[in-house]
């Protein structure tokens, strides 16, 4: 069986990044081993502005920038949760797996932790996502905004005024190598959104599951994906039908975006009810 990775730029991203994705997944696959793999490619992801992962990732309602990324490989994990002003998230999370007796570490002490490792202080932000941010403030405050079902429930939250002193997705790869499975993910979390929330990204079972059977990576609104513990589901299903079928089952009942990729032994599958742009890689 020929190793393979698959990349997806999250639920709602335009197939025309199939290309650029397509070079990010054609350097990855050159790496050693599965989790150098995945996280090489969600790396290059995060470096790339027009993803919502590391630079370019969104702006929460206060105005700062946490990310949530995670590494899994068939006998370990590791995640970062909320972590600030860091380039590159995934590579903290490896980090969390490989230098500590833990597997997440979250806000401030995944922050220092970082900078402990050597991860030097960066500013995600791009002019992009204060643009975003700014538009909706605007929104948010002005008339009519209560029509719109995306802000409604913020602008009836109780605070609000004060938590706005002011929000795409996910990126992720999934591997087999040498018989080995890893997965990563990386996000900036889903726009608009509160300082503190966290998505189903880092979390093990949601976001992301590995094991023996294969590895999984979920994108979409998080809360609705936690829910379904997605992509321990789509695990547990592997072997009992056709992987595409077990993908495209696990994301009929959701009516919020969503998006999966998957490799098990015999080869991969991805699904998305949005647009989601996607690459294979071979060797
Ligand atoms: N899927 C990313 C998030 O909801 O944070």
């Amino acid at each position: 069986m020929r190793d393979i990775i698959v990349l997806h730029g999250g639920a709602g991203s335009s197939e025309r990044f199939n290309q650029v994705l397509q070079k990010y997944a054609n350097d990855s696959i050159d790496e050693n081993d599965a989790l150098s793999a995945v996280v090489r490619a969600v790396s290059l992801m995060e470096d790339d502005e027009q993803f919502n992962a590391g630079t370019g990732s969104v702006t929460r309602i206060d105005g700062s920038i946490q990310m949530d990324a995670a590494v899994m490989t068939e006998q370990s994990l590791g995640a970062v949760i909320n972590i600030e002003r860091v380039k590159n998230p995934v590579m903290v999370a490896r980090s969390v797996m490989e230098n500590t007796p833990h597997v997440i570490l979250s806000g401030d002490g995944a922050t220092e932790f970082a900078r402990v490792m050597g991860f030097e202080d960066y500013n995600p932000s791009t002019e992009r996502s204060v643009a975003r941010r700014e538009i909706l403030l605007k929104k948010m405050f002005s008339s009519g905004s209560e029509q719109d079902p995306a802000l409604k429930p913020f602008i009836s939250m109780k605070g609000i005024r004060e938590l706005a002193r002011y929000t795409t997705d996910t990126v992720g790869a999934v591997c087999r190598m040498d018989g080995a499975f890893a997965a990563a993910v990386s996000t900036g979390g889903a726009f608009p959104m509160l300082r503190g929330r966290v998505g189903d990204s880092p979390i093990p079972g949601s976001g992301i599951y590995v094991g023996k059977k294969g590895a999984i990576v979920a994108t979409g609104i998080g809360e609705e994906i936690i829910k379904k513990s997605l992509s321990f589901k789509v695990y547990s299903e592997i072997g009992a039908a056709d992987l595409l079928e077990i993908l495209e089952k696990a994301i009929a009942d959701f009516s919020s975006s969503v998006g999966l990729i998957a490799v098990d032994e015999h080869g991969h599958a991805s699904a998305s009810n949005r647009e989601m742009a996607t690459a294979v890689a071979r060797k």
